[in-house]
């Protein structure tokens, strides 16, 4: 199929969509790459594993200069960015997202999720996503990037309002320029006294022998704090809701810790936090026998193909002993995502401190719990019952 298929989305279905996983097995199925016209430019949807698996690591044919479509309020930054610039540029922050330089944070974690419990475990019923899984990864990625804790609200609210950019573009933008605001007096700052956090690297960090500006820093910044405040949360929260829609899973999870992994690995698999990225062809490109012309834009549907009955079987089942770890959900090739060691520590943290705090946890049966949206998906709230402390 070649001609332009409308899509029929508005931009409230990216955060407020039931269940988009019935249309992508119909794409799998019958129209595997076909374009679709899309709110801001036509993109070719790609839905089966094995043709999404390899837009996302041929990163020559598939360009990520797809990504400037957000430019206006990120700036420029690595997501964007292909080849040796985009190498230069993610060496100069790869070494502090390594596992070991992630382990000296993880007591801080635990602290931050005990902290957040205690505010509510005397009262025998809280809502998860407010209360406990969306604040913390604002908390962690503020301290690993060298942002002040104080001003995490803050933060988190322009996070928000700069991932909404599609659904309120002037919101998103001003969110873009106080970002800016806030963060050239601490650049100023750690040029000339650094300390050991991400900003500090990228404000000493060079390329071919040049500092990074301050807008490619300001830029980077506005990158990572929503890459990682807006999507472990939505890990953590959907990880919960597996967990407590499967209770004789939830057992097996509380008697044997060493579990925690598989409930995560599968949770990311089943609901991934980020369902589509964005590519370009540089050159044409043929994809399940469809010819995708160069200069296009392409989207390969990660939530798609995570669900390809041909790689998964039974794909829509959440399975805790399914033992797959070849899902897409932190993308692939040169732009596998930076903070993947980070989420899984964080979420991993985050379930062991809930199981640990909360005795017999359970949902709310007054307020049932869903997972929804088409861009980024989890439970918008989680009402949820257990024995006050
Ligand atoms: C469950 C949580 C997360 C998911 C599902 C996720 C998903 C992704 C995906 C799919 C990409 C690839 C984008 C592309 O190919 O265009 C990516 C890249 C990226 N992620 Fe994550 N991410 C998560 C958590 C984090 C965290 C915690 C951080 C940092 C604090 C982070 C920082 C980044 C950065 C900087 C990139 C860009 C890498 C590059 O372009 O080279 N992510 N992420």
């Amino acid at each position: 199929m070649s001609e332009a298929a409308p899509t029929g989305f508005s931009s409230q279905d990216l955060f407020d969509f039931p269940d988009p996983y019935p249309l992508f097995a119909a794409f799998r199925q019958s129209t595997p790459v076909f374009l679709a016209r899309s709110m801001q430019r036509d993109t070719w949807l790609v839905s089966r594993y094995d043709d999404v698996a390899r837009v996302l690591r041929d990163n020559e044919t598939f360009s990520s200069r797809a990504n400037s479509q957000m430019q206006d309020v990120m700036g420029r930054s690595i997501i964007e960015m292909d080849g040796r610039e985009h190498q230069k540029h993610r060496s100069i922050v790869q070494h502090a997202f390594h596992f070991k330089s992630i382990a000296p944070v993880e007591e801080s974690m635990a602290r931050t999720l005990d902290e957040l419990i205690d505010r509510f475990a005397a009262d025998g019923r809280a809502n998860l996503v407010e209360a406990f899984t969306e604040p913390f990864p604002i908390r962690v990625v503020a301290r690993i990037a060298g942002v002040p804790i104080e001003d995490f609200e803050q933060f988190k609210r322009w996070a928000i309002e700069i991932i909404g950019y599609v659904k309120d573009p002037e919101r998103g933008l001003e969110a873009s320029r106080r970002v800016k605001e806030f963060l050239l007096p601490l650049i100023a700052k750690r040029r000339v006294d650094p300390a050991d956090d991400v900003l500090s690297r990228v404000c000493t960090g060079e390329v071919d022998g040049q500092r990074l500006s301050d807008e490619e820093i300001v830029s980077f910044m506005r990158l990572l704090l929503p890459a990682g405040a807006e999507t472990t949360f939505r890990l953590i929260g959907s990880t919960l809701f597996a967990l407590l829609s499967n209770p004789d899973a939830l057992e097996e999870v509380r008697a044997n810790r060493q579990l925690v992994g598989a409930a995560i690995e599968e949770t990311l698999r089943w609901e991934t936090p980020v369902l589509f990225v964005a590519r370009e062809t540089t050159v044409p490109v043929e994809l399940s026998g469809v010819e995708i012309p160069a200069g296009a834009m392409v989207t390969p549907v990660i939530g798609s193909a995570n669900r390809d009955e041909t790689h998964f079987p039974d794909p829509d089942r959440w399975d805790l002993h399914r033992g797959a770890d070849d899902h897409l959900s932190f993308g692939g090739g040169r732009h596998f995502c930076l903070g993947y060691h980070l989420a899984k520590l964080e979420a991993r943290l985050a379930i062991e401190t809930a199981l640990d705090r909360l005795p017999n946890l359970r949902f709310d049966p007054e307020r049932p719990s869903r997972i929804l949206g088409l861009a980024f998906r989890s439970p918008k709230s989680l009402d949820v019952l257990f024995d006050p402390a």
